[in-house]
C-alpha cells in the first residue's frame, strides 16, 4: 500500500488530506480536511492574496497534524508529500511548498510538486476509477477548459475561455446583483425559485466551430438588464440568476458537443465525459452534460460536491499517480504562479 499527504493552499481553501492506495489500484481518502477562508474574504468581495497567504501560514501546521490524525498514520508511514505547486495566488502557493518541502526533508520522504489543475483533472480517477482517455471540463473562478485527458501529464487542450472564467461569471454576476461571494452557489440557489425565460440574454459563442467560451458579454447583457429595471425585488433577483445560469448551461453545452467531435482526433474514442473544478458543483451544470454525454453513448462522472471545489485529497491522489511513474520532485521545485495544463493545444475546427 502506498500512503501520500496532499497539501492545497493555491487559493482561500486551506487543505490537508491522506490518500493511501492499495496494491490492487484501489484508493481509499483516510482523511480530507479543509478550512475556507470565505468568511476572512467575503468582506472584500472576493479573495484578497495577501490575507489568504497570513491565513494560511496561521492554520496549515494544525491542518497537516489534524490530517495525519484523522488518518490514524504519521510522517513516518508515508510514501510522499504532495503540495500543489501552482498555478494560484504566489502567497499561498508558497507556504504550501515551503511546508511540504520541509515535511519532506526532515522525514526523508519524496516531495511530488503538483499542478492544481491536473489534481482536479485526475479526480474522476480517484472517485470513479476511470479510464484513459476521457473529455473533462474543468471549470473553476479562475480557469475554464475543455481538455482530452489521455494520461497522465498528457493533456490536450481543445478549447477554452478567452475571457472570463466560468466560476469568474457566476462570481461577477452575485456580486452584481448583490449575492456576495463566492458567487456560483449563490446564483444557483436564487436560480431555483426564478424564471429563465424572463429575460433575454446571449449565449457567446454558440454554433462556433471552435470549442471556446467568451463569457464576459453574458456578464454585460446580465449588468444591462439589471440596470434597466432597478431597483431589483427579490423575484427580479431570482428570475435573473436563472436567465443567467441558463445561458451558462447552454453555452457550456454546446461547446462540449464541438470538443467531443474534435475529441477522436486528438485521443480516440473518449471513455466519459468528465466534470472537475468548482463549478462543477452546479446541479444545472451537472444534468446538462449528463444528458449530452448519454447523448453520446457516454458515462457522465463528475466529483462527489466535497471533491469539485479545491481539496487536499485531489492532490495525494494527483501525488499518488506521479509517484506510481516514478515522476518525483526535489527541493529545487519552484511555485508557479502560471502553469498550464495542455502541453499541447489542437484547437478544435470541425464542423
Ligand atoms: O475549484 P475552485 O474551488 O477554486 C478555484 O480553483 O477557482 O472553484 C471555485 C469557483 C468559484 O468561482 C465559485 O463561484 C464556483 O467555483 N462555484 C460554482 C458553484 N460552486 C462553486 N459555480 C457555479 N455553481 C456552483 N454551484
Ligand atoms: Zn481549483
Amino acid at each position: 500500500m502506498k500512503t501520500v499527504l496532499g497539501i492545497e493552499t493555491t487559493c482561500d481553501e486551506t487543505a490537508a488530506a491522506v490518500v493511501s492506495v492499495d496494491p490492487d489500484g484501489m484508493p481509499q481518502i483516510r482523511s480530507n480536511e479543509v478550512l475556507s477562508q470565505i468568511a476572512e474574504h467575503a468582506v472584500y468581495g472576493g479573495v484578497v492574496p495577501e490575507i489568504a497567504a497570513r491565513a494560511h501560514v496561521e492554520v496549515l501546521d494544525r491542518l497537516v497534524a489534524r490530517a495525519l490524525e484523522r488518518a490514524g498514520t504519521s510522517l513516518a508511514d508515508l510514501d510522499g508529500i504532495a503540495v500543489a505547486a501552482g498555478p494560484g495566488l504566489i502567497g499561498g502557493v508558497l507556504v504550501g511548498l515551503v511546508t511540504a518541502k520541509t515535511l519532506s526533508l526532515v522525514a526523508n520522504k519524496p516531495l511530488l510538486a503538483v499542478n492544481h489543475l491536473e489534481a482536479h483533472a485526475l479526480t474522476a480517477r480517484l472517485t470513479d476509477g476511470l479510464d484513459f482517455p476521457y473529455l473533462l471540463l474543468l471549470a473553476s473562478g479562475g480557469h475554464t477548459q475543455l481538455v482530452a485527458v489521455r494520461g497522465v501529464g498528457d493533456y490536450v487542450r481543445l478549447g477554452g475561455t478567452i475571457d472570463d472564467a466560468i466560476g469568474e461569471a457566476f462570481d461577477k454576476a452575485a456580486k452584481l446583483l448583490g449575492l456576495g461571494y463566492p458567487g456560483g452557489p449563490a446564483v444557483e440557489r436564487m436560480a431555483e425559485d426564478g424564471d429563465p425565460e424572463r429575460f433575454a440574454l446571449p449565449r457567446p459563442m454558440l454554433g462556433r466551430r471552435t470549442a471556446d467560451f467568451s463569457l464576459s458579454g453574458l456578464k454585460t447583457a446580465l449588468r444591462i438588464e439589471a440596470e434597466r429595471i432597478a431597483p431589483l425585488a427579490e423575484r427580479d433577483v431570482a428570475d435573473l440568476c436563472a436567465g443567467f445560469q441558463a445561458a451558462v448551461v447552454d453555452v457550456v453545452i454546446d461547446r462540449a458537443r464541438v470538443a467531443l467531435r474534435g475529441f477522436s482526433d486528438v485521443a480516440g474514442r473518449p471513455t466519459a465525459l468528465v466534470a472537475a473544478g468548482g463549478v462543477a458543483a452546479n446541479g444545472a451544470i451537472r444534468r446538462a452534460l449528463a444528458a449530452l454525454a448519454g447523448e453520446a453513448g457516454l458515462a457522465f462522472v463528475a466529483p462527489p460536491l466535497a471533491l469539485c471545489g479545491d481539496n487536499g485529497a485531489m492532490i495525494a491522489w494527483a501525488g499518488l499517480e506521479r509517484l506510481r511513474l516514478g515522476l518525483v520532485d526535489d527541493l529545487t521545485a519552484p511555485a508557479r504562479p502560471r502553469w498550464s495544463l495542455a502541453v499541447e493545444s489542437a484547437p478544435v475546427t470541425a464542423a
